[in-house]
């Protein structure tokens, strides 16, 4: 993807969204006119990953308050509620669903103040387009942090795709790929195909391709393998939901045995995510993990590969515990994940 290409932008009064599932043979756009297409491509996944989805569910409160016609700033936010539901009904893990749409609400309940609904139709708009410009930034910073723990000659192992796909631009595991790149550090990269979506193989190639890195794709069950051989040094994956108070992260499904094999043979496990990724208040048991229909996993590319009435279960994210997890790479500096609570106590007053 180029530089300036958007996952998730505003464009004419409408939300352009790649359509994550064409890819990689067809890069086109989707338009939502109104908040229902948006919540719909959440859930069906034309757009994914945890920053590109709180994002998407901002822009869709933007059309939501853009439909409303009435002056009146009750209905208006009583509309907004309403979307907001819907939105936050899509997709239950990525924990960047609830932090963008809060942050919404705030601003239009601060706005609402002013009884004018115009004046919260704009800044519902302009916070969902700060907050994608906002987005871009905080990758380059975890990008400029997480560079300085790539070394010439590393083999980086990455998992699903947390990538500029998986935000509005840059990534936030490939963001720091991309950034020891910039910096031009000469490093190579294993990336998992990613079952049973296929993020890896799709995005996370489509992406490492683009950039120009050596990589080599491998398939779930090579990851044991590719670590016993020394084939890789490092591993950085994205999250959709870091829980400060235990140092838990959920990430896509599988992050969970690659840091058990990695710890078995030494190798640093890193996690780079944004702030906004990051739960102070739930704890492990607290956490929904999404179970997504079982016929992802009987059907590839359109042909069932299993037979007929067996049976399959699907959950789209696991949960890595700290003592597996080197460090957290955000956009405010790298953590330990058990000190995650200090970035809280930090924002304070
Ligand atoms: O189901 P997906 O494709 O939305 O899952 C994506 C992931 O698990 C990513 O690793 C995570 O959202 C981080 S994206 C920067």
């Amino acid at each position: 993807m180029s530089k300036e290409l958007r996952t998730v932008l505003w464009k004419d009064g409408q939300v352009k969204l790649i359509d994550q599932r064409r890819l990689p043979s067809k890069l086109v756009y989707i338009s939502c006119k109104n908040y229902r297409e948006v919540a719909k491509a959440i859930k069906n996944m034309t757009v994914r990953g945890a920053p590109a989805i709180g994002v998407a569910a901002a822009m869709g409160m933007a059309l939501a308050a853009k439909s409303v016609k009435s002056k009146n700033v009750e209905k208006l936010m009583s509309e907004l509620e309403k979307a907001k539901n819907v939105l936050a009904s899509t997709r239950p893990t990525a924990i960047n669903l609830y932090w963008a749409l809060e942050r919404i609400m705030k601003v239009a309940r601060e706005a609402a103040k002013s009884g004018d609904a115009k004046k919260v139709v704009l800044s519902v708009l302009d916070e969902a387009k700060k907050m994608a410009d906002e987005d871009v930034e905080t990758n380059k910073a975890i990008g400029k942090y997480g560079s300085t723990l790539i070394n010439d000659g590393d083999a980086v192992l990455t998992h699903c795709n947390a990538g500029a796909l998986a935000t509005v631009g840059y990534g936030t595991a490939l963001g720091v790929i991309r950034a020891a790149l910039e910096e031009g550090k000469s490093f190579s990269v294993v990336a998992t195909e990613t079952r049973p979506k296929l993020q890896g193989a799709r995005l996370t190639a489509f992406e490492l391709k683009i950039m120009g890195v050596p990589f080599k794709l491998i398939t779930d069950g090579m990851v044991g393998y590719v670590m016993q051989q020394g084939l890789v040094n490092k591993v950085v994956v994205g999250a959709d939901r870091i829980l400060a108070k235990s140092g838990h992260v959920v990430n896509k499904i599988g992050t969970f045995t690659i840091a058990v094999v990695a710890k078995h043979f030494g190798i640093p496990f890193y996690v780079a995510a944004p702030t906004s990724t990051i739960d102070f208040e739930s704890d492990p048991e607290d956490v929904v993990i999404e179970f997504r229909d079982e016929n992802e996993v009987h059907y590839v590319d359109g042909t069932r590969i299993t037979p007929k009435g067996v049976k399959a279960i699907n959950p789209a994210f696991d949960m890595t515990p700290p003592e597996l997890i080197t460090a957290i790479i955000t956009e405010k500096g790298i953590y330990e994940p058990t000190r995650l609570m200090e970035l809280y106590r930090s924002a304070q007053p």
